[in-house]
Formats: C-alpha cells, structure tokens, sequence
C-alpha cells in the first residue's frame, strides 16, 4: 500500500478498527497543537457554566492532524452526542432539514469537507445555526407558504483542508475557527509512544524516532508507519522494533528520509526537471504526472511547502534550493527564487 497522509482506503477494514483505537477519546489524551487546547479548553468550561452548547467552530489543516478527532472529543467533554455528516453527502435542502431536525439539544453536528455543501443547502444553513430556525417553503407562486421549524441549540463543527474555499458569510457565522498545524517531532514522538502501548509494540526510542523522522508531522501517518513496521518487526524479527528493524522496514515503503514518497518526488522533479526550477501551475504538474490537482495541494504540498521545498509564486510553484539539495541535484541559480519572485512584484 502507497502511504499517504489521504484517508484510508473504505475497504481497509483492519485501519479502521485500528484507528478507532488510536483515536484519543478526551482532550487530555489529545497529543499537541497546545493552542487550539487552551482554546477549546475555555470554550467548553465556559459553555458548561453557561449551560450554552459551545460556540460554532472551524477546524481546518491538512488531513490526518485530528479535525475528526476533535470534534469527537468535543462532544464527549460536552457529554452530548455527536451526528457526523459531510458537505457533499448533503445534496438537497431536504437532506440538511432531516439531519438538523433530528438533534437534541446541546448536541455536536460534525461537517467534514464543509467547504464542498452547495450553495443553495449553504443558505438553508445559515438561519438555522444563527438563530436555530429551518425555514420550509411549501408549494409555489402566489400561493406559496412559509413554515418556520425550531431547531434545538446545537454546536456546528465544521472541518475542511481548504478554509479559502469557504464562502465569507459562513466563515463569519462560526464562533471560532481554529488552524490545526503539522506536529513537531517530540509531539509525533510522544503519539507513537502512545499507540505502541495501545498496539502492544515494544519499540525501541532510536527505532521510534526513526518513524518520527517520516511520519510528515501528521498523526496519521505515524500511525501508518509505526503498524507497518511493527508487520516487519514480527515477520523478519521477534517483534521489537530496534533502530535497524525500524529503518530495514521502512526503506520497503519507498519513502525517503524525510518521509517524502514517490509521488512527492515527482512532484520535485517534474518542476525540476520539465520546467527548471519552476515557477509553474499547478494544474500542469498534475496533468504531467497524471495525479488529480485537489490531491496534489490536498494531501503532499502542504508538506512540501512545510519543509521549504516547494514555494506558492503567483505565477506558479517553484523548486527550492532546498528541494534540489535534498535530491542532490545541482542547483544553478544565481538568485533565490523567493527573492526573484519578490523583486518582480
Ligand atoms: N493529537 C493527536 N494525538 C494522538 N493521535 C492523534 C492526534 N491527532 C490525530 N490522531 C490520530 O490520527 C488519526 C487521524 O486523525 P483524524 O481522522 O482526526 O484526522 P483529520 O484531520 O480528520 O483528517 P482528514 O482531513 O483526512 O479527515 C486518528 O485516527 C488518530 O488516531
Ligand atoms: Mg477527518
């Protein structure tokens, strides 16, 4: 299997049963990102003292960092029940009035990919989590109809990679929106200590900080890597991961020292190679390695971009010095092409 930091395959049923496992349950299971904590922290202490619902939130970041997860924890430190739905599966006004009328009050409606809900379901849902009203509109012309349903007071939580895709109005009716970043290596570190005590994998720290070292800075993927290799582990040894298992495992995954994969390298290469160095457009790496664009700046740019390799130009992507220094290609540029691109504006 390809590891990428995208979502488990719908068939890979023994993922999922893991990932349930890993998945943290409360806030203070929950490894990292400190700020977005404090944060919900107060927001829910004071909602609990109010005997309000939390206040509509955002989460938005890369996927596999714990937007779902969240939003779980969310419910459960709230101690309500939570209704998961996502923008597309959304399609008609109906479908949103079916879902918003079948919450209790207090209750957590989690909206992944909110940023994919068509506009005209959009407006249907801005009445409802401003003043917790559904408006029916029955029959037509002159005729026509209007019936105000009540709605109990719920909390919204929408997630999505892509904030700039939601549209102003909605982005304004959330209470907090909240960034969710890529974890540094103590935090992954201290993740994959979590899950080898929940997977019973006996690893070894120079082993663990192996995976760290590939893992992207994403929850999910350190998970990945740390069942892989705990696979190999049992296999080709008696099931410790030492440093040498470790790396002996993951060279099998084809991904590189940083945790780039093939598909990250021909991303590099094709602006390296094709177009020197870039700047070029995001659509023509993706057609020329024959990947869908969404996936591209979805799932491996924002790691590049992450890592320095990779520069957003408004005239297109362009390869950093670091990224041809990490490919041990020559690099001949007289300028950086941040500064070119600067000094152009
Ligand atoms: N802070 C964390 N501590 C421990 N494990 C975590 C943390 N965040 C995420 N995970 C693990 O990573 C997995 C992926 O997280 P999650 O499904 O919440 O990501 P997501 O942001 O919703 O991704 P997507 O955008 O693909 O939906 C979870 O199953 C969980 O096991
Ligand atoms: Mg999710």
């Amino acid at each position: 299997m390809r590891i990428v930091s995208g979502k488990p395959a719908l068939n890979d049923s023994e993922e999922f049963l893991v990932d349930s496992d890993l998945r943290p349950k409360h806030l203070a299971e929950f490894i990292g990102q400190e700020k977005v904590k404090d944060n919900l922290k107060i927001g829910i202490a004071a909602a609990q003292k109010r005997h309000d619902p939390v206040d509509h939130i955002i989460l938005y970041g890369p996927p596999g960092l714990g937007k779902t997860t969240l939003a779980y924890i969310i419910a459960a430190e709230m101690g309500v029940s939570i209704k998961v739905s996502s923008g597309p599966a959304i399609e008609r006004p109906g479908d949103l009035a079916a879902i918003l009328t079948n919450l209790h009050e207090g209750d957590v409606l989690f909206i992944d990919e909110i940023h994919r809900l068509s506009h005209t379901v959009e407006e249907k849902l801005y009445p409802a989590i401003e003043d917790f009203v559904f408006d029916i509109f029955l029959g037509k012309g002159p005729g026509a109809r209007s019936l105000r349903l009540n709605l109990p007071r719920f909390t919204l939580i929408g997630a999505t990679t892509r904030l700039a895709l939601l549209s102003p109005p909605l982005r304004d009716r959330f209470g907090a929106t909240y960034h969710l970043d890529f974890y540094d290596k103590s935090a992954i570190q201290a993740i994959l200590e979590r899950s080898s005590a929940i997977l019973k994998v006996v690893v070894e720290k120079e082993g663990l900080i192996q995976i760290a070292e590939r893992a992207r800075g994403t929850p999910r993927v350190a998970n990945r890597l740390l069942k892989r290799v705990r696979d190999y582990a049992q296999v080709m040894a008696n099931g410790v991961v030492t440093k040498e298992i470790a790396l002996e495992g993951l060279s099998k995954l084809e991904i590189d020292s940083v945790g780039l994969d093939s598909v990250d390298h021909r991303v590099l290469h094709t602006i390296i190679d094709k177009f020197d160095g870039g700047p070029v457009g995001l659509d023509t790496i993706a057609a020329s390695i024959g990947e869908d664009a969404d996936t591209i700046m979805d799932v491996y740019e924002p790691y590049l971009l992450q890592l320095s390799f990779l520069e957003r130009t408004p005239r297109g992507r362009v390869a950093t010095k670091l990224a041809y220094e990490h490919l041990e290609l020559p690099y001949e540029k007289e300028v950086q092409p941040g500064l070119w691109n600067r000094r152009q504006d």
